[in-house]
């Protein structure tokens, strides 16, 4: 697969910012919007929802000076690139429509939601001569980056498995509106999964197989925050996920998802080597510490500590993709690299619903880890 650049359309020498619209005004669109904020290369400009009420929120609470019809932000002549942040059921119909107006979009994870519809966004995004970027973008923060670059120097040796684990009691903990969650496409494996495949794949490269096993502790949930805490709803996806991957290098993986953990002290993610082991606090954030103990330590030292202020942030693999837009260069966030873990992870679907049988894989990932990113202006 390619960088996602290939023949993509000049004309941006000289030029700038990239003219952003957003779509989809729900939950993160205000972390989105701040981030962006102060990003030179980016000029959020319009936003537009499915509920004009909470397109004229957003717009009122960050000075955006055009709220268009979601079919004019689409249609938009102003704009040059759609910030998809609607739900994942919709990602691909609303993605196809921006490309087909000539706007480059970046999206909110997943790619899609099937294969065929995440295939059918790179061949129309190609053919355009367009880009595509998708979250998640964590990959690029300190957190990742460190880890990749102790993998890359050596630090232990040749890469022979990594162990990552995300496991909490589910997102109605925090999410007034959390049934889309719960939903067939959603749960822990394509709601967190995304950012953990992302990483994984990003250290140890392309997956050439997989096997899992699902199970669902309760078939209903409670909303637990917001105006309608207390209401129950159906569970329609497994809420916890056992998955094995084999990596192309011959690498071996464990990845769990769950949304039916009270608490936990697993580690979250850990490369083991030749020479020594990376223990990193986190896959699904830009940030954390990362120990490394090479075979002849006698404990971990602690690489980068975290938080930090320059950990990166939800959006910076859009900043990445308006750079590699005006630059003519290829970015990092890239569909290819989305399709990829969405084929992952719809083949660790397939496998648990086939009682772990293994799947294999068709796409690879030609530059697995990517280029460090320069730091967002002002980290
Ligand atoms: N909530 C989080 O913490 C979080 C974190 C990371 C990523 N994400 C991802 O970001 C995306 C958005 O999540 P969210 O929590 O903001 O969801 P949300 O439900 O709060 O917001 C989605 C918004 O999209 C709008 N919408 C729905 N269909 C539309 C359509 N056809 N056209 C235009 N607008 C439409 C809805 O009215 C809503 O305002 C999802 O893909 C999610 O996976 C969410």
């Amino acid at each position: 697969m390619g960088d996602g650049s290939a023949g993509s359309r000049g004309g941006y020498a000289g030029r700038g910012p990239v003219r952003v619209g957003v779509l989809g005004c729900g939950n993160v669109s205000s972390r989105y919007v701040a981030n962006l904020a102060g990003q030179p290369e980016v000029d959020v400009v319009a936003c537009a929802d499915a509920d004009p009420v909470r397109a004229r929120a957003l717009a009122a609470a960050h000075a955006l000076p055009e709220i268009p019809s979601v079919d004019d932000l689409l249609a938009h002549p102003g704009l040059d690139l759609v910030l998809n942040l609607t739900p994942p059921r919709v990602h691909a119909e609303l993605t196809l429509r921006a490309l087909a107006y000539d706007k480059h979009v970046y999206t909110e994870k997943p790619l899609a939601t099937s294969l065929a519809d995440a295939r059918r966004i790179l061949d129309t995004a190609r053919a355009r001569k367009l880009r595509v970027g998708t979250a998640p973008d964590t990959f690029l923060g300190t957190g990742p980056r460190t880890c990749a670059d102790l993998v890359t120097r050596g630090a232990i040796g040749t890469p022979v498995s990594v162990n990552a684990a995300m496991m909490n009691a589910g997102p109605e903990r925090f999410h007034p509106e959390p049934e889309f969650l719960y939903q067939e496409g959603a749960g822990p494996l394509f709601d967190i999964g995304p950012y953990y495949l992302t990483v994984l794949t990003a250290l140890m490269g392309s997956v050439v197989r997989v096997g899992a096993l699902g199970a669902t502790a309760r078939p209903e949930r409670v909303v637990l925050t917001g105006p309608r805490a207390g209401s129950t709803f159906p569970v329609q996806t497994p809420t916890h996920v056992n998955t094995v991957l084999e990596f192309a290098t011959g690498a071996l993986g464990m990845l769990v998802t769950s949304f039916d953990v009270t608490a936990t002290r697993t580690p979250h993610l850990e490369i083991h080597g030749t020479g020594g082991t990376i223990v990193a606090a986190q896959a699904n954030s830009w940030g954390g510490p990362v120990l490394l103990r090479g075979a002849g330590d006698t404990d971990f030292t602690e690489v980068v500590s975290g938080p930090q202020a320059s950990d990166g942030f939800m959006g910076m693999g859009l900043v990445d993709l308006a750079r590699a837009i005006l630059a003519d260069r290829p970015a990092l966030a890239t569909a290819e690299r989305g399709f990829h873990v969405l084929e992952v992870l719809t083949a660790i679907a397939d496998s648990a619903r086939d009682g772990g049988r293994f799947v294999p894989m068709t796409s690879t990932l030609e530059d697995p880890g990517g280029r460090q990113p320069a730091a967002p202006a002002g980290r």
